[in-house]
């Protein structure tokens, strides 16, 4: 029944340290404001799951439409077995406060260390606290210029969407 929760923003989460791993992540949820907190259900058969619980750090990178074929390549191919970073074209680089890198290529980078897993089936909650975050063009005026395509899973599979420059004031 989860599909009824669909669009959901897409993001990418880096993680591991010596040989970082990008995964895609549509489950991404912010938790609190004071302390910036948000919380990531990744998969127990992820590579990321492996790096998350061994380095305890993660960053949460947010593309745009042009960056659909390598999250695509991220959210289908498994770091464990493949070098997937090959296979992109996403520029990693050094993170402020997290040993796990950020992408160039994304509008912004929530740098993120987990306070605590939870288990919730076949995902592992992991919630974490935000302790730094860099932005691109997209964040400059202090909100998001909706000119930039945001990606959007329109559902479970091959199919996505993106924001449009409407905006509504009820
Ligand atoms: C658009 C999209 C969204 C996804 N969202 C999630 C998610 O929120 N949590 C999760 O565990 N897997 C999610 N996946 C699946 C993982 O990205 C996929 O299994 C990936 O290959 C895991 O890579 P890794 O083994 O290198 O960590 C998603 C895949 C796609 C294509």
């Amino acid at each position: 029944m989860l599909e009824y929760l669909y669009p959901f923003r897409t993001y990418l989460i880096v993680s591991g340290v010596e040989k970082p791993n990008v995964m895609t992540a549509d489950w991404v949820v912010p938790l609190s404001l004071n302390p910036q907190m948000l919380g990531v259900a990744i998969g127990h058969k992820r590579h990321t799951h492996f790096l998350i619980k061994k380095y305890g750090e993660f960053v949460v990178a947010v593309p745009t439409l042009e960056l659909l074929k390598d999250v695509w390549t991220a959210g289908t191919v498994s770091g464990a077995k493949e070098d997937k970073l090959a296979k992109m074209s996403l520029t990693l680089i050094r993170s402020r406060k997290v040993k796990v890198p950020s992408i160039k290529e994304c509008q912004a980078n929530i740098e993120c260390k987990v306070v605590k897993d939870v288990e919730t089936g076949d995902h592992t909650f992991f919630i974490a606290e935000i302790v730094d975050a860099t932005f691109g063009d997209a964040f400059a005026k202090g909100k998001p210029d909706l000119n930039y395509k945001f990606l959007l899973h329109a559902s479970f599979g091959k199919r996505f969407t993106t924001n449009s420059k409407d905006v509504f004031e009820p």
